[in-house]
């Protein structure tokens, strides 16, 4: 038997989106996903996986049920094997139980947990609001905090009266064993075997799961006492594993939802605070460096994250790892820091409800502006410092799983920078490669389990940018480099002849350009080499004015470059070689997308009307250009979209 506890592990590291992706192409669809059924053979999409439930639902089939259920049915597997096929691709480790029975125990005994969880939470309830002591220290506190009745009850918080043992003692009288108290952290055991309550004299947050069970307590202290920790909390237990859990995500799921967006905050106070000023989607990560677990289960309920952090230095460094992270992840990312050291809580407070909630409207930033405006400061004046700020902003967009993401960001820190965008890709573009260097070496990958055909969803090209221009772009810049370099030397011939030898295979699309070329292969075929200067005479209007563009240099920058940020750019001359050679793969590799973007509409065509043979053929196709993309983009060194 395969031990709760790693059944609930695989749990909370599942994402539906994750475990069915390695089987379904899933397109997004608002808030959802959709597909072709898994099951049955469909031609429009009936499949639907809702991240937020952690369920898929398959309308043609009438299968549904959770990741688990999906991995069954879909693989044919038995419960237990779903379950070790997940722990394997989440690399959790399995343990196992020698027999059966012990496992019931081990059940049960989580089971225990959470029921002492739930009496301790009644216990320190019932001390804030019916004992004196409990009302005048504890109540009182939250009262001058301007904690209302009904938060103080939502959050179900509590106090722990003085004294060593009054916990215990009302737990053993209720019959709770010893062990149990301990394995919960609420009760501490000294080496002598004696042990007291962990938590004395403090207010209490109780932090609960998904669900709704307490499985943890953070407990604050009221004074201003040196020398000691201003929370207690529990330890790590089989119920509670820190780095899984969000504090208010239980009471913030459904704002969450419905606003698509989740506040992240430092601070058990955070949370309440903001629930007092009407912003309930909001959690905190409870001091602790947020995780990837954590992330991902944000994610069940929104893709965006708006990062709360107070402005002072310990706020910004923490900010920004969780800016990183959240890319990372997959989400979008905002950050919003408050002024004067105030965090959260004291801002809410300082400004009332109103005020506050317009300054998250009004003050919420992206993070490449966050991360501009905080380098800009530094960096003013200080040209390296400018050149180390663009790395800063370029390495977090790096980070970013999404290409289409990664482009828009790089045009907007373009537009702020005033950084051309080709400057800003070659160094995102070191960044990816350097990356994906590493990654290759750390994993010495297994050859995948079987050959799978593609399945068309599979082939459609992931980074839409229009085609269509950037095979303009490309053949204009083949042009350029004819106009300008003809006669010039590469790879021990003209130019020319280069470009001709190589481009054998390829048809301009531009008539323009197209004709410009024609020109020039007629001109090298008969030894009677042209220029510029015989198209600026001889052309028609059109050709004149394109070919008069492209002869005007138009980067004006390299000085500039060179003397305020140190980055020596080399002279095209220098490096007419490298230029005419990756021009030639680019065109080719633009010419290749494009056709494939074509072809892709065939195979549509050929899918809706039924027509195999055409679909067959146009599958062929497909497959064969997308082998040619990924052998260009190999010699380009360009990190293609898989
Ligand atoms: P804060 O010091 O900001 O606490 O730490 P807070 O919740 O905002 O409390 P107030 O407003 O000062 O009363 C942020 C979080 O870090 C964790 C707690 O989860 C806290 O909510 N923390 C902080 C600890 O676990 N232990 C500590 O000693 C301090
Ligand atoms: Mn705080």
């Amino acid at each position: 038997m395969i031990t709760r506890e790693t059944i609930d592990e695989v749990k909370n590291r599942i994402d539906i989106v994750d475990v069915i992706s390695d089987f379904v192409s899933l397109k997004k669809s608002g808030q959802n996903y959709k597909a072709l059924s898994p099951f049955n053979n469909e031609k429009s999409p009936s499949f639907f996986v809702v991240p937020s439930k952690g369920i898929f639902k398959d309308f043609s089939s009438g299968k549904g049920g959770d990741a688990f259920t999906f991995v069954m049915e879909h693989e044919k597997l038995s419960y237990a094997e779903a379950i070790r096929y997940l722990a394997k691709k989440y690399g959790v480790e399995i343990k196992e139980d020698r027999t059966q029975s012990e496992s019931k125990e081990e059940q049960s005994e989580r089971e225990s947990l959470y029921i002492l969880m739930n009496f301790a939470k009644e216990y320190y309830k019932n001390a804030l609001l019916q004992v004196e002591e409990g009302r005048s220290i504890g109540l009182s506190y939250f009262r001058e905090r301007g904690f209302n009745d009904r938060t103080i009850e939502k959050f179900e918080l509590g106090y722990a009266l003085e004294g060593w043992e009054n916990f215990s003692k009302e737990a053993i009288a209720k019959g709770y064993n010893k062990d149990l108290l301990e394995k919960t952290g609420l009760v501490v055991k000294k080496d002598d075997g004696s042990s007291y309550d962990r938590f004395r004299g403090r207010v209490i947050f109780p932090v609960h799961n998904l669900a709704g069970k307490v499985i943890a307590f953070g407990a604050r202290m009221l004074g201003k006492e040196k020398n000691q920790p201003k929370y207690i909390n529990s330890p790590e237990t089989d119920i509670y594993h820190k780095s899984d859990v969000l504090y208010g995500l239980y009471q913030a799921k459904n704002a969450i939802r419905q606003n698509d967006v989740c506040y992240l905050v430092e601070g058990y106070t955070d949370v309440i605070s903001m629930h007092q000023a009407d912003v309930e989607n909001v959690v905190a990560s409870s001091g602790t460096a947020l995780t990837e677990n954590q992330i991902k289960l944000i994610r069940r309920f929104t893709e965006n994250i708006t990062v709360l952090f107070d402005g002072d230095a310990a706020g910004i460094k923490a900010a920004l790892r969780g800016i990183d992270m959240i890319l990372k992840g997959g989400l979008n990312v905002r950050v919003l820091l408050f002024p004067d050291n105030d965090d959260p809580d004291s801002f809410s407070r300082k400004v009332g409800t109103t005020e506050f909630q317009k300054y998250l409207k009004e003050h919420t930033q992206d993070f490449v502006s966050f991360k501009a405006n905080l380098f800009a400061k530094e960096a003013a004046g200080d040209p390296i410092k400018k050149a180390e700020s663009i790395k800063e902003i370029v390495s977090s967009i790096a980070v970013i799983p999404d290409p289409i993401k990664r482009s828009v960001y790089i045009q907007e820190t373009s537009h702020l920078l005033k950084i051309s965008e080709p400057v800003l890709l070659s160094e995102l573009n070191k960044i990816l490669i350097q990356e994906r260097r590493k990654t290759d070496k750390d994993k010495s990958r297994e050859p995948d389990a079987q050959e799978t055909p593609i399945p068309v969803e599979d082939i459609e090209p992931q980074v839409k940018v229009d085609a269509q221009s950037l095979v303009h772009y490309q053949e204009r810049e083949t042009i350029r480099l004819l106009l300008n370099y003809a006669d010039q030397s590469v790879e021990q011939s003209k130019l020319t002849d280069f470009l001709v030898h190589e481009l054998e295979d390829v048809e301009f699309n531009n008539p323009i350009f197209k004709d410009i070329y024609e020109k020039f292969k007629t001109a090298a075929s008969s030894n009677q080499p042209i220029d510029s200067h015989y198209f600026l005479h001889e052309g028609n209007d059109a050709v004149k004015a394109a070919v008069s563009d492209l002869i005007t240099p138009r980067y004006d920058t390299s000085p500039h470059w060179s003397d305020k940020y140190h980055i020596y750019i080399p002279k095209e001359k220098d490096v007419l070689n490298e230029m005419a050679l990756s021009n030639v793969l680019r065109l080719k590799f633009r010419v290749v997308q494009k056709m494939m973007e074509d072809n892709l509409q065939k195979v549509k065509q050929a899918e809706s009307s039924g027509n195999w043979e055409e679909l067959d053929r146009a599958l062929e196709m497909q497959t064969g250009l997308k082998k040619a993309e990924s052998e260009l983009a190999g010699s380009l060194g360009i990190v293609v979209a898989k």
